[in-house]
């Protein structure tokens, strides 16, 4: 209790020295001139202070930051219930959900699980489906009214060993479900996801006697930030997006602050990010969606050319908006630890023993980190799994092919490879689906369904899949070992001698054709020696074109072993480089040697050299 004390000052002392930075709202950053205020100015001058206003972020987050990661295994779902009508996020929430009761439940046996603020009952349905416990959900929106627990409602339902969850328990409803679960005797168990910090009242915050006492108080605005993404998931994002949204958002306040205009909504919806790519742009929408409620009467166009001279006056400073949002979005975790503590605190004082789980199974984003090692945070990460990851974005036509043979590298070193992206819906599996394919020789269709039964939210997007069945009809046109099946077709392209390097293909002579054969079994590993064996393929090799045959070297898919041993014997034989020879060898086919031999063939371009000097 003593480190929660002193977390506690120290995060409430962080948050008020610089409460310029999250306490107003972000769409006041020109009218309130946090970009020109000198404490703002001061910090991203000063490298001493930027560093200590990290460190000290990092001291702040230290609660979430040391909270045990829950990398929940996804596919342990029975099945059983109606994926088809739910999103792939809701898919992947409800799946780790379940996932994590079934862990619950094996420590604490349950009887019964009470969801509150079930929505439209998904975990309901899918816990009903997958276990034998008694479920009710309890959902105030038909009503709309705040409903309490009416467990003698259900008398069905047996009320032993119950767990209250919550998924998405947003605003106040995390503390009143604290609460009750404190009231209530039955309720053996708590699971609570909340979220919507934002939405809380003052009976939200602060629960705690320990933060009660020192009068802790956060405004809506500090809330706001709390709730949204953490700096990792920040540096993840479109930055231009989110600068855009900033500060064209910013300059339209600037604007209605300086004519005393206020704003009347006219579509639900507010401006949607196409219209984020330029300023122009921008105003047309904000204009089509707002009303501007003033004594000045203007026409659009009038609007349009103040705002847009507004802009350029400003421009000199809206290059600081995304160091700002940087900087600001350190503080997210430390808001969020400090609601997080309030909570722990206030079920600790009432005697009951909290734990506090990350869920995400998103490890790292795929992209962006390049920002916060710029901002020198890369510490924040540490809690985090080792991770060695390179950008690939979601982007129907992004050229999978060109990615591929990095990541084979990856998945073929031996060790178990975590495959992840942001929601684990499209890129990764579009990823696993191709290596699959690749390793086992199977269609399109197998690998998706395959990858589908472990995991069935996946939705590779549509260029995804018109590549990969793309990559099927390239891997069938490789795989060299049917092309030993059609031994016509091998006479018919003069050849007499056949180099199998790949273990044990059955092979048999017919249809009255007959081959000279020699296999040098070799495994497709990075770890496989290679040059041990080119003398051996070599002789073969030499033997056959001496002859005046034509010689055939393959293995399974055509793509790494026999290439690697083909584009070996043409540096060989007519001093080519490395990169002459794979090029030359790649013009004729898809080729893919893994890294292992790559490495090999580059150091054999240098013996051969030395030799030759
Ligand atoms: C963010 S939604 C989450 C729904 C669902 N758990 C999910 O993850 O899809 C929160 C739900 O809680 C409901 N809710 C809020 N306060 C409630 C209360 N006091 N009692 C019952 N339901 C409540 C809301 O109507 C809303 O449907």
């Amino acid at each position: 209790m003593q480190d929660l004390e002193e977390y506690c000052d120290h995060a409430l002392a962080l948050l008020d020295s610089y409460s310029w930075m999250h306490d107003f709202r972000v769409t006041d950053l020109l009218v309130k001139k946090v970009l020109s205020s000198d404490d703002f100015l001061e910090l991203i001058n000063n490298t001493t202070q930027s560093d200590t206003f990290l460190a000290r972020c990092q001291d702040g987050s230290r609660f979430l930051l040391a909270a045990e990661i829950k990398l929940l295994p996804n596919g342990c779902h029975e099945k059983t219930y109606p994926w088809k009508y739910m999103s792939p996020k809701k898919i992947h929430e409800v799946e780790n959900l379940l996932a994590l009761v079934k862990d619950i439940s094996q420590e604490r046996p349950l009887q019964c699980i009470v969801d509150i603020g079930s929505g439209l009952g998904y975990i309901d349905h899918a816990l009903s489906a997958t276990s034998a416990v008694s479920v009710l959900g309890l959902e105030c929106d038909a009503v709309k009214k705040s409903i309490k627990f009416r467990f003698c409602h259900a008398p069905a339902l047996a009320f032993h060993r119950v767990m209250a969850l919550s998924l998405h328990s947003c605003g106040d409803l995390s503390s009143t479900i604290l609460k009750a679960f404190v009231e209530v005797e039955e309720i053996d168990t708590l699971l609570l996801v909340p979220c919507c910090y934002h939405h809380m009242t003052v009976h939200g915050f602060p629960l705690s006697s320990l933060l009660r006492k020192r009068r802790a108080q956060l405004s809506l605005y500090s809330l706001r930030l709390g709730a949204q993404e953490s700096p990792r998931q920040w540096a993840a994002r479109d930055r231009r997006l989110q600068s855009a949204r900033v500060v064209f958002r910013a300059v339209a306040q600037l604007y209605l602050q300086q004519n005393g205009y206020e704003l009347k909504k006219k579509r639900r919806h507010g401006v949607r990010d196409d219209a984020m790519g330029d300023f122009t742009a921008y105003i047309d929408a904000f204009l089509a969606h707002h009303e501007l409620i003033g004594a000045d009467k203007r026409t659009v166009d009038e609007h349009k050319t103040l705002l847009l001279a507004l802009y350029h006056q400003q421009e000199p400073q809206l290059k600081l908006v995304e160091p700002f949002t940087r900087l600001q979005c350190h503080l997210q975790p430390v808001i969020e630890s400090l609601i997080l503590v309030d909570r722990f605190a206030f079920l600790q004082e009432q005697g009951f023993t909290p734990r506090i789980l990350k869920t995400t199974t998103v490890v790292r984003q795929a992209s962006g980190l390049t920002t916060l090692e710029c901002l020198r945070s890369q510490e924040l990460l540490e809690s985090l799994p080792s991770y060695s990851g390179f950008v690939i974005d979601d982007e129907p036509d992004l050229q999978l092919a060109e990615v591929f043979p990095r990541l084979f590298v990856g998945l073929q070193s031996g060790g178990g490879v975590f495959v992840h992206c942001n929601a684990g819906i499209s890129r990764a599996p579009s990823v696993v689906i191709a290596y699959i394919m690749k390793k086992r020789g199977w269609s399109y269709r197998q690998a998706y369904d395959h990858v589908f039964k472990i995991r069935p939210g996946i939705w590779p997007n549509d260029g995804f899949v018109k590549q990969l069945k793309e990559y099927e009809k390239t891997l069938k046109a490789a795989r060299s070992e049917d092309v030993c099946e059609r031994k016509d077709l091998l006479k018919k392209q003069g050849v007499t001698h056949i180099l199998c390097v790949a273990a044990s293909i059955p092979w048999k002579d017919k249809d009255g054709y007959t081959f000279v054969r020699k296999e040098v079994p070799m495994a497709d590993l990075p770890e496989t020696d290679l040059l041990a064996n080119l003398d051996e393929c070599f002789k073969f090799i030499e033997e056959g074109l001496g002859r005046g045959g034509g010689v055939y070297v393959h293995c399974m898919a055509g793509i790494s072993r026999a290439p690697s041993v083909v584009i070996g014997f043409l540096m060989k034989k007519n001093q080519w480089s490395y990169d002459q020879a794979y090029h030359h060898v790649s013009n004729i086919r898809v080729i893919m040697p893994n890294d292992g031999f790559i490495r090999q063939l580059v150091r054999y371009e240098k013996i051969l050299t030395k030799v030759t000097k």
